[in-house]
């Protein structure tokens, strides 16, 4: 690649083409792609894959999520930076258990897990998935001995686990079917489609899960649900009655993502 200072204000051609085609982290990603690359002939290639979309991550094999490099391999769904809001409250629900039982779900390459494994938390830890592609970078981010379960929502976890988790945590694909296209191009074309929307208004994995989460949690047991602020009131009045406490939405510093907790309640004063 040759030197000259272009009109996007570096005489570096890494962050020049970066800039060109839109990376607003370009200095940053271009550090990441040269120590990535073993030569010129690889970074190029990598710059030029990179100025034609595919996600930084995806080209490298990880993804910073807080202090942890976690493995993120091509066609997989990238970790967000706006769920280590989920991670922290997590670890601190997990903080205040005695050896609890833990469970990612819609998991992908396990940020969650992940986390809570790293904080040095007597957990033990399952996750789930549907795409086994996501569980094979999963499996590299969590100990040895964590449960890897394959399929479709809850359904895949050992029936010796009902009634016995302490936490759920899940991130679950909860973009409307139809703003699909409003989401950058980088997710469009590089992350399947069943990880990122989630139905009509996008709470068809969100109502089953918290549906399904009753029978899996221990009483006082807690779940935590990542989604789009406006969906929260949405979900509180469709799951009234189903066997938790809305705790509350604990809201994300970018003024649209929650977690929402809820508290399994004893079987007696479970309704529906
Ligand atoms: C929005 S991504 C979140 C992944 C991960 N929790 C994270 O934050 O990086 C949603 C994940 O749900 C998975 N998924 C989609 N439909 C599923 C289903 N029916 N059952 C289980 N997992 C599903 C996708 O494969 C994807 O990995």
């Amino acid at each position: 690649m040759t030197r000259n200072t272009s009109d996007h204000g570096t005489d570096d051609p890494v962050v020049g083409l970066l800039r060109r085609a839109g990376c607003v982290f370009a200095e940053e990603e271009a550090a990441v792609l040269r120590e990535h690359a073993a030569g010129a002939a690889e970074l190029d290639e990598l710059c030029a894959r990179r100025a034609a979309g595919e996600p930084l991550e995806h080209l490298v094999g990880w993804v910073r999520f807080g202090d942890l490099r976690l493995c993120v391999g091509p066609g997989v769904f990238v970790p967000r930076q706006r769920s280590l809001l989920l991670a922290r409250i997590a670890v601190a629900a997990v903080r205040a258990r005695r050896s609890p039982l833990v469970l990612e779900a819609f998991c992908g390459v396990a940020p969650i897990a992940a986390t809570v494994a790293a904080a040095g938390l007597d957990a033990r830890l399952h996750v789930i998935d549907i795409d086994p592609t996501a569980l094979a970078c999963a499996r590299q981010n969590l100990p040895r001995g964590s449960g890897v379960h394959l399929g479709d929502g809850l359904s895949p976890l050992p029936p010796g686990l009902r009634g016995h988790v302490d936490v759920i945590a899940a991130v679950p694909p909860y973009v409307p079917d139809a703003s699909v296209g409003f989401l950058p191009h980088e997710a469009c074309d590089h992350e399947p489609r069943n990880a990122l929307v989630g139905g009509p208004d996008g709470l068809d994995h969100i109502l089953e899960l918290i549906r399904a989460a009753r029978d899996w949690l221990c009483v006082g047991g807690i779940l935590l649900v990542e989604m789009n602020s406006e969906q929260f009131e949405v979900v509180t009045d469709r799951v009234e009655h189903i066997g938790h406490d809305d705790l509350d939405a604990i809201p994300g510093a970018d003024g649209q993502t929650v977690v929402a907790r809820y508290r399994r309640r004893p079987i007696a004063s479970t309704a529906n």
